[in-house]
């Protein structure tokens, strides 16, 4: 098959990391005699300086002529000081509202590896497998009206949702839980939001079409906890734009680096893929950021968007084996370093690239 992606790397160690997953993604299409064609646009910071804007309408069009978009991270803090909708993160947020995928799909999954890496007890995280799903063009993000009046010394958000906007999101978390373990987790504040008042009534209701799964409710700040106390617990968790962005940075203790997490955004025009980490300023162009995330995110690109559930499950099962084998970027080797062989950006994708041709060619 012949799959095109539009890569938006982005700012800090955005062009870092995609460069790995491209290189991987490279290769295994080539394994499987498989084309990708690869584009590349700006978005984020590089985009403010070089275009004015931080989502040209250049790289808007791109998107929307490919299969999927791969984007790295947008952000720095030289922009610290714009209002919201100037920043970086901006272009982002245009982007994602522009593709129309509301379903964000954020696992957070243990591998046995790093399970030293993480600051809480291996009893605890051994054998997480959660499949976060956030809600991603609703809530406070998208919702109006929304002000910072400095005068006045007021700034407010309006965090909106809309049955349908719950339903569509609660369908696709249910019909992940129907092929995982069955048990789904919603997560709300509807002890003090409306909103969320809303959101707890349509999940359930949505839960109806799905007897076979589980259905439990949780307030956000009670899972907050529970997710730090009992992560094996759960199965699938969907929640909400805000929510979802603060619990799936917090699920980054499970694997004791952020810079372990895929997402993929689908439900619209153009699948969406991010790895969940930022642009991390402090460490960019240094070789220190940690590629696996984005190389993963590479892998459910192939998943769901190209359906090539082989060359998919080929990428994971190559990072499985170059954590085995004892090579770490340095955030995931923080636990003892002298135990492990600490690679560069670059090696490390190097690593994956050479173990993915490795277990391609014994399963042929
Ligand atoms: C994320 C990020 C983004 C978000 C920012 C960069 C706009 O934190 O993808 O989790 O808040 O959604
Ligand atoms: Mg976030």
């Amino acid at each position: 098959m012949n799959l095109k992606i539009l890569v938006t790397a982005g700012d800090g160690i955005g062009p870092e990391v995609t460069n790995e997953a491209v290189a991987v993604l490279r290769d295994v299409a080539e394994l499987g005699g498989h084309t990708i064609q690869i584009e590349e646009k700006r978005i984020g910071g590089v985009a403010i300086v070089k275009d004015g804007t931080p989502l040209p309408k250049e790289t808007l069009d791109a998107a929307l002529a490919s299969d999927a978009v791969l984007l790295g991270a947008v952000g720095g803090n030289e922009f610290n000081s714009l209002a919201p909708d100037k920043r970086p993160e901006a272009g982002l947020l245009a982007l994602r509202a522009a593709l129309g995928g509301f379903a964000n799909l954020r696992p957070c999954f243990s591998f046995k590896e790093l399970v030293a890496n993480s600051p809480l007890r291996p009893e605890i995280v051994e054998g997480t497998d959660i499949m976060f799903v956030r809600e991603l063009l609703g809530g406070a993000y998208f919702g109006k009206p929304r002000e910072y009046d400095k005068e006045k010394g007021v700034g407010y958000n309006t965090m909106i949702y809309t049955r349908d906007e719950v339903a569509r999101v609660a369908r696709v978390a249910f019909n992940l839980a129907r092929n995982r373990r069955k048990k789904l987790t919603s997560v709300d504040k509807a002890n003090v939001l409306e909103v969320s008042q809303l959101w707890r009534a349509v999940v359930t209701e949505v839960g109806k079409e799905f007897p076979d799964v589980e259905l439990e409710h949780q307030y956000i700040d009670a899972m907050a906890m529970h997710i730090m106390n009992r992560p094996r617990d759960f199965d699938v968790v969907v929640t909400e734009n805000l929510f979802g962005d603060i619990l799936t940075d917090e699920s980054g203790v499970i694997t004791g680096s952020l810079g372990m997490l895929p997402s993929a955004t689908i439900g619209g025009k153009v699948d969406l893929y991010e790895p969940v980490h930022g642009s991390a300023p402090d460490i960019a162009g240094k070789g220190l950021a940690n590629p696996l995330g984005a190389i993963l995110t590479g892998a459910m690109i192939l998943r769901l968007t190209a359906k090539l559930e082989t060359e998919a499950k080929a990428i994971q099962a190559s990072v499985r084996k170059v954590l085995e084998q004892g090579f770490r970027t340095p955030d995931l080797a923080r636990s003892n370093p002298q135990a492990f062989t600490v690679l560069s950006t670059k090696d490390m994708g190097a690593k994956v690239r050479e173990t993915v041709k490795q277990l391609v060619a014994v399963s042929s």
